[in-house]
This record gives C-alpha cells, structure tokens and sequence, in this order.
C-alpha cells in the first residue's frame, strides 16, 4: 500500500516478551499470595482482552466513551484553539485512538501538520490504529510507542518526546484511564508528566464523574456480560500464559461501589472452597468460597479533586469541558509553578 520511504508511521517497540512474561508471573503470584487477592487491571489488555474492552466501548450501559466523544467531537475545535501552537501531540494509553480523532481532527484543521506520538500496551491496536489514522488524515505523522507507562514514560524522557524546535508538548491522558490509579499512583503519574513539559507545555486529561450509582453499576455489569467475560479473561490469560487451571465456571464477576472512596470496584468472586494451580509458577493458591480477586478499581471525580490533584502535581488548571449530562470531564493543565520538579 505505502511504499517504504512513503510511510507516516513506525511503531517502536519496547515491550520485550520474554521479560513482560517473566513480570507478568512475579505479578501474579505476588497478587494472589496477597490478603486480600489483587491483579493488575493493566494485564486485561492482551490480544483478546484489547477487543473486549472496545466491545465494552461499543456497551449502551458503559456511557464513558460516549461521553467523551461526545466532548472531542462537539467541543474539539475550543479544544484545539486552547492547546500551544505548533503541537506534538502524546496521547498515554491511546487503544484504538477512535475518540481521539476528533481532537486530532481539529488540530490538523488549525496547524496543518501535526505528530501524534500514541503510547500503548497492546502492539496490535497500536499497529492497527497508526496504520488507519494516517491513511484518514494526510497531515499526519504518527510516531507510535508499544510500551507500558513506566517504560513509555521514561523513553519519552529520554528522548524528549522526539519534540523537533519551537514545537509544543500537549499530553493527553483520556477515557478516564487514570481511574485506574488510586491517588498516591495518580499523583505519581502527574508528576513523571509534569517533568517531561517544559513551560507552555500542557496535559489534557480525562475523568469520569461522581454519580449516582444506578448509573455507575450497570456501567461495569453489563446485561450481555461483555465486562464479565473482560474480568475472567484474566482467569484465562492466566491458564494459557502461565499453565493455569482456573475453572472460569467457578468464578463471578462481582461489581460494587466504594461510595467514600469514590471508585468502582471489580472483582472475581470465588463460588466454592477450591486450589487452582499455576503449573508453571510451581504454585498453588487456595480460594475459600466468597473470597475474591480485587481486579480492578475506576475512580471517580469530582472538579474539586482534578484541580486538586493538579496543583499538588505541578500544574494549574486552565480549563474543561463537559458532555451535555455532564457525566464525563476533560481538563486542561498548563505547567505552574516549578519548571522541573525535583526528583
Ligand atoms: C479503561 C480504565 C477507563 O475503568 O472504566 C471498563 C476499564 N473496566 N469496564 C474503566 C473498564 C471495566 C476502564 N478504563
């Protein structure tokens, strides 16, 4: 199709396999010799998982995406005319990059040309996206990372995010995937971002927002059971990665709100009394019945929280927009105070 020296789009990849899996092994018999039982919500992301969660997107129930798109895609222009002027574009945790279009969209309507540098965990959506973002938009450029945050992050540090002279950094963190993160990894995470800007330089971020919890529930126990087959395909990433033998018939997706907290949980909830063994960990681990796995929490928040966690992390924030039922935010965060922050 693109002839080789034609081409707008490389992936780099830093995710090396056989050490992901060594990790991926450490990861889960740490989590599962724990009281309670974890697992990293970022191990949902493999091949199929990846799918799942864009059926998720596609949900009636899951009103996140909509939201959100709605805001790209109505308010994307006031968006755009808010970020530096020429921009490269960074966008953590991009998936498919479907919403991100609009933002992108705009952009190119103001700038022309624009490098949009999407980082993700999972290579094939990542290939898939870059290859049909540039072949929609002739303007762009796309310099795709296959990594995880930590590895992403410190290789954007390293080479400064590829930024070219008198280009500007926007860094967009959307689809409330930060709702992964309990506040001190939050604030973490603002703070890694913080030190890759320079002045001028700004983060665009998306959150979900406090609700009611009949909203928020059925978001995550969806009525076909997409998010219940997203939560046991860990269960079954764990049995073909890791010689498993989990029984998925033995396990319920359970869902509940942490209403002081302010975060949705996900959990598998063991049915009986059983031992699953990890053949290749050499390893066996004792559910009793009622026992759950925490897989995963999604914060939600509050304007007052996202400023907050703004200016404890470097930044001031400088704007946001909202969709028409105002369940869903994205914040502009411009640099403040400290240029770099001490280490
Ligand atoms: C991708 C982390 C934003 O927490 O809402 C969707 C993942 N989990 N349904 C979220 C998810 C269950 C999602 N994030």
């Amino acid at each position: 199709m693109h002839p080789a020296g034609d081409r707008r789009f490389s992936v780099r990849h830093l995710l090396d396999p056989p050490a992901l899996q060594g990790t991926f092994a450490e990861d889960v018999r740490r989590g599962l010799s724990a009281e309670p039982k974890f697992l990293q919500p970022k191990y949902f992301y493999d091949a199929l998982g990846s799918h799942l969660f864009e059926a998720i997107c596609e949900l009636p129930e899951y009103y996140l995406t909509g939201a959100e798109r709605q805001i790209l895609a109505t308010q994307g222009d006031a968006i755009a005319a808010a970020l530096p002027s020429p921009v490269r574009a960074v966008e953590l945790g991009s998936g498919s990059a479907v919403k991100t279009r609009h933002l992108l969209a705009a952009i190119l309507r103001r700038q022309g040309s624009l490098t949009f540098v999407p980082l993700d965990i999972s290579p094939g959506v990542l290939e898939r996206s870059a290859r049909e973002l540039v072949e929609a938009y002739p303007g762009l450029r796309v310099e795709a990372l296959a990594a995880d945050f930590d590895g992403g992050l410190r290789a954007l540090a390293e080479d400064g995010a590829g930024r070219r002279a008198g280009e500007h950094l926007a860094i967009l963190f959307l689809g409330s995937t930060i709702g992964n993160l309990d506040p001190p990894a939050a604030r973490r995470l603002l703070h890694r971002v913080r030190s890759l800007l320079d002045p001028g330089d700004v983060f665009l971020l998306g959150t979900d927002l406090k609700k009611d919890e009949r909203i928020l529930l059925p978001a995550y126990d969806d009525a076909l059971g997409v998010t219940a087959a997203f939560n046991k395909n860990l269960l079954l990433r764990i049995n073909r990665e890791l010689g498993g033998d989990f029984d998925l018939d033995r396990f319920a997706h359970r869902v509940r709100y942490d209403r002081r907290r302010g975060r949705i949980e996900m959990h598998l909830e063991s049915l009986v009394d059983q031992t699953v063994r990890l053949r290749q960990l050499d390893f066996s681990v004792r559910f009793a019945a009622g026992e759950t796995i925490h897989t995963e929490s999604s914060y939600k928040y509050d304007s007052e929280q996202i400023a907050d966690l703004a200016r404890r992390t470097g930044f001031r924030p400088a704007g946001a927009w909202y969709d028409r039922d105002r369940r869903f935010a994205v914040s502009l965060l411009e640099t403040a105070g400290v240029d770099k922050l001490p280490a």
